[in-house]
């Protein structure tokens, strides 16, 4: 499986900033791993025609309908029709701000793979959770919730994102994420057969330059979604560095 260093930019960009993509798909032309950017829906198919060939771009959300009465929202087709290639699903942001649920997250991935995106499906536990040592319960129900049935390994990312690493400075130690990606891997096959093993699994919250290849190193981590330090070429470029 090709590795996948993803920026997820948030509510973050205006026209201004399509310059850093314009860096990064310069330097990253021939890049050994896959390179996506999710920046907000308003810059999407901007994004797409000036990332070429060399990054990925993706949609943040999709609506799991096709199209209808949803002032606001956007359905997997519309991002398709953008230029998107993949879309985030199911971040601890979208389920706190917007009370997505794992049968949201998994109406959503079915949306997606119907309008051809690649769905990077997010979870992690809360800080709470973690203290009361409910952390692998935690990852093992939001799995089992969040992804339709018959699925195939390569169809699919999986992004680990404990939610108080996230945007805090705060990284969990490499046991620590080692032992929840053991996990996912070993209900992935559990779930999905031995195509588990071509499913991409990131690991995302408060990576940067400085402790991304220590992450990468650890077992059953194939990349990462990276926020903040996505926003500047230089950062993200790092980011890639240590995973090629
Ligand atoms: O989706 C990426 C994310 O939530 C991690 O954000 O800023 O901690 O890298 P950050």
């Amino acid at each position: 499986m090709r590795k996948l260093a993803a920026g997820n930019w948030k509510m973050n960009g205006t026209s201004a900033e399509l310059s850093e993509l314009d860096a990064l798909a310069k330097v990253h032309a021939e890049s050994s791993v896959d390179v996506l950017i999710c920046p907000p829906a308003t810059l999407l198919s901007r994004a797409a025609d000036r990332a070429g060939n060399s990054i990925f771009v993706g949609g943040q959300d999709c609506h799991a309908a096709k199209s209808g009465a949803h002032t606001g929202d956007i359905s997997a087709d519309m991002l398709k029709d953008a230029g998107a290639t993949h879309v985030i699903l199911g971040h601890s942001e979208r389920r706190t701000d917007h009370g997505e649920t794992d049968a949201t997250v998994r109406v959503k991935t079915v949306a997606a793979l119907g309008a051809g995106l690649l769905p990077l499906v997010c979870v992690g536990e809360t800080e709470s959770e973690r203290d009361a040592g409910d952390t692998l319960d935690v990852i093992r129900s939001q799995l089992a919730g969040s992804l339709p049935d018959d699925l195939n390994g390569a169809d699919f990312v999986v992004a680990y994102e404990p939610v108080w690493a996230i945007g805090t400075g705060r990284v969990p130690t490499l046991y620590q994420i080692a032992e929840v990606h053991e996990l996912m891997r070993a209900e992935l096959t559990g779930r999905f057969g031995s195509s588990a093993n071509e499913t991409p699994l990131l690991y995302g919250g408060s990576v940067k330059p400085g402790n991304a290849a220590e992450i990468f190193a650890t077992s059953n981590v194939d990349g990462a979604l990276v926020g903040g330090a996505s926003l500047k070429a230089s950062d993200f470029g790092a980011i890639i560095q240590a995973l090629e």
